[in-house]
């Protein structure tokens, strides 16, 4: 765990704690404000180490003031914040300054540069407080400078640059501090989509190599879904949602969230894993070719997947072979076995990548794990329904009488929810 928050809660206003309170014991929000204007409402949650952690949300749902309680830089009215071992509301200010400047930088909203600093001593402000030698700081905010694209601007002035290059300033100077959690605000927003895309790339290539742990605010649920590990919803002050993009788009907590999901581009956040169905028609090779013919009657299709007693995938036998093979009499499966136009993805293949492979196979999409098991299929209707948003979406339970053929095996279930 990188960082925990605590029933958080940020009042802006005289009476905080009376805010608080009244909350606490099931005040509206709006009833309160002329006392204070609650920002931020009983807010939970806990990052992993080297996770990309979302938080997303309408504008003044209480983003900015989130993310400036986990560094401390607000004082929560109630609640706490450990950062590694530390409760941060526990500390005095010097532990605190000292726990910024070692551990958690932050990109701001609206850049924050020092207008009368060259770009180059901005990169490098806060390695100063950290006591690093001048000709290395400046080294490491030319360095830094590069990887965000703004190699040769170090001796110019803020206010010489686009907004999109400003905020990359911001970013190479949150880098540079080289701390192990990096809270951004908006971080990307100013840029063109162009770069802002190559941005995101970045950002994941750096909590990879370097298992940087990120707090990311955005506006944008595409980049939300791209970036994040696992997202939070916010709304008037609450988390009203945490999970993964796919949890978020498949099951919305509420209207609210649903409503953002409509927007999202499905295709490239769903994953195989999301829309795969257990496969039905699935024999073993000791089936033979009348077990095989049996199989496709029950479940009405031209097609059959075989695989071995450990459910790794061998191949698909057709209706046309196996009616052939029973007519001469012939016992065995194997000859009947082909593997082309056999599709097989893992969990993790976007959906986007799926539709071209399904329009041609007899059999449907495989999907199978590391090992090469059957985890599931996915049936080209079912990447269809998947890619519009929930309420418009074919329900998912199957009419009885299909339901009752299509009664899984017990590998199915074994192998069906591996990850
Ligand atoms: N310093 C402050 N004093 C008083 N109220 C504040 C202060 N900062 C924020 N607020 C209020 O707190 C609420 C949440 O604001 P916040 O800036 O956290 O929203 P946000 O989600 O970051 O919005 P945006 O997407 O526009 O950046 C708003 O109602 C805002 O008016
Ligand atoms: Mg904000």
């Amino acid at each position: 765990m990188a960082l925990r928050a605590e029933h958080v809660y940020k009042i802006f206003g005289r009476r905080e704690n009376e805010v608080v309170k009244r909350l606490r014991a099931g005040a509206d929000p709006d009833d309160l404000k002329e006392m204070g204007t609650a920002a931020v409402i009983d807010a939970s949650f806990e990052v992993a180490s080297g996770e990309i952690f979302v938080v997303m949300g309408l504008s003044g749902s209480g983003k900015s003031t989130l993310i400036r309680t986990l560094n401390g830089l607000w004082k929560p009215s109630a609640g706490n914040i450990h950062i590694g071992d530390t409760d941060i509301t526990k500390v005095s200010d010097k532990a605190l300054r000292g726990i910024r400047r070692d551990h958690v930088s932050m990109v701001f909203q609206h850049f924050a540069l020092l207008p009368h600093r060259t770009v180059r001593d901005n990169a490098a402000y806060a390695l100063k407080e950290q006591g690093i030698g001048k000709t290395e700081r400046l080294e490491r905010a030319d360095h830094w400078l590069g990887v965000v694209g703004l190699e040769g601007w170090g001796d110019r002035l803020p206010g010489q640059l686009s907004g999109g290059m400003q905020q990359r300033v911001g970013l190479a100077r949150a880098l540079a501090a080289e701390t192990d959690i990096l809270l951004m605000d908006e971080a990307f927003s100013a840029l063109d989509p162009l770069i802002r895309g190559e941005m995101q790339d970045q950002l994941i290539e750096l909590q990879s190599s370097l298992g940087k742990t990120i707090i990311f605010i955005t506006h944008d649920l595409n980049e939300a879904m791209y970036v994040g590990d696992r997202i939070a919803v916010m709304r008037s002050g609450r988390i009203v949602q945490i999970g993964t993009a796919e949890q978020i788009l498949t099951d919305p907590a509420n209207d609210y969230v649903a409503k953002f999901t409509a927007e999202v581009d499905r295709s490239r956040v769903l994953t195989a894993s999301s829309v795969m169905e257990p496969a039905t028609a699935v024999i073993t090779l000791s089936a033979g070719p009348r077990g095989a013919v049996n199989e496709m009657r029950q479940h009405q299709t031209s097609g059959v997947l075989v695989v071995d007693r450990d459910r790794r995938l061998l191949g698909y036998v057709t209706d046309d072979d196996a009616v052939a093979a029973v007519k001469s009499d012939q016992k065995e499966l194997k000859p009947l076995l082909r593997k082309d136009a056999l599709v097989s993805v893992t969990g993790s293949t976007p959906v986007a990548e799926l539709f071209a492979p399904s329009s041609e196979s007899p059999v449907p999409l495989v999907v199978t794990d590391d090992d090469g098991r059957l985890r599931g299929v996915v049936p080209r209707v079912g990447l269809l329904a998947s890619m519009a948003p929930r309420d418009t979406a074919p329900a998912s339970s199957e009419p009885a009488d299909v339901e009752t053929l299509a009664e899984p095996s017990a590998g199915d279930l074994e192998g069906g929810d591996a990850s």
